[in-house]
């Protein structure tokens, strides 16, 4: 009889855990960008603009040719993506945009219609850790809060660098596992962790997602450990900030 290798368990798990929280996603897809904008109260907008500008910065091109948004969800990165571009008047020739999670992906076709008919933009179903795109490739990589899904973080970050050209900007956007004193911080992990799974779970009538939040926010890496994860794959930080009394944190990184 055949010895069980330890490690098929490990790696069972990890896919049974991915999976169900890509099945999540597909679940609340039609009611996401509601319950988003009623938890944040409609300050992700500015995180979001704040992330593109300081790329922009980082890149330090007017004509870029590839933008990648990992975990591209309902497409809402995207778009600022072209948004800001357009007021900047830089012109980006290429969007993508990949998500494991059709239901995600179905919203973002319809919110992105204008610039897939241009053919400008690509959406694709995958995953972080196997991204289906050539070496060396992107100019500029982000990804808002997808991060903290991705349950293969390392195998996920090798992609990130493999993809993007030298010189190509980083930029991600996440609720990092920030441990911050003070009265405002205080209040404002109380409400991620009490309020917030509240309001996601009554505007998409899925308490158990929106539960999910603030416990894998519990389970995630700080901006320090996930700028040294990059270091040591040789990204420099170029720009690490936390927003909203460390609610959210965007850090920008520039491939050497
Ligand atoms: C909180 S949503 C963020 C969506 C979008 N980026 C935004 O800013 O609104 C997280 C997204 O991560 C995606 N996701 C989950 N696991 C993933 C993985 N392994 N690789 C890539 N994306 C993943 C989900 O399908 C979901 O669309």
């Amino acid at each position: 009889m055949s010895k069980q290798n330890p490690h098929d368990s490990i790696t069972k798990e990890t896919l049974h855990k991915q999976e169900k929280i890509v099945n999540m996603f597909d679940e609340i897809a039609p009611s996401y960008d509601k319950a988003n904008r009623m938890m944040s109260l409609g300050v992700d907008v500015s995180w979001r603009v704040s992330a593109c500008k300081k790329a922009f910065e980082a890149l330090g091109k007017e004509h870029i040719e590839c933008v990648l948004d990992v975990a591209c969800g309902t497409g809402d990165m995207l778009w600022h993506w072209q948004n800001e571009a357009n007021k900047a008047q830089k012109h980006i020739a290429h969007l993508r945009g990949i998500d494991p999670s059709s239901g995600m992906l179905e919203v973002a076709h319809q919110k992105l219609a204008a610039l897939l008919e241009e053919g400008r933009l690509t959406l694709q179903e995958g995953e972080a850790k196997a991204l289906d795109i050539q070496s060396q490739s992107v100019d500029i990589l982000s990804i808002a809060y997808g991060l903290r899904n991705v349950v293969a973080l390392e195998e996920a970050l090798d992609e990130f660098v493999r993809v993007l050209k030298p010189g190509g900007v980083i930029v991600i956007l996440e609720f990092m596992n920030n441990k911050k004193r003070g009265v405002f911080s205080s209040l404002m992990r109380f409400y991620t962790s009490k309020i917030l799974p509240l309001v996601g779970g009554l505007v998409s009538k899925n308490y158990a997602a929106y539960k999910y939040l603030p416990d894998s926010i519990q389970n995630f890496v700080s901006s320090d450990e996930l700028a040294q994860k990059l270091s040591q794959r040789g990204v420099k930080s170029y720009f690490v900030k936390s927003y909203s009394a460390n609610i959210s944190t965007l850090y920008v990184g520039v491939k050497l």
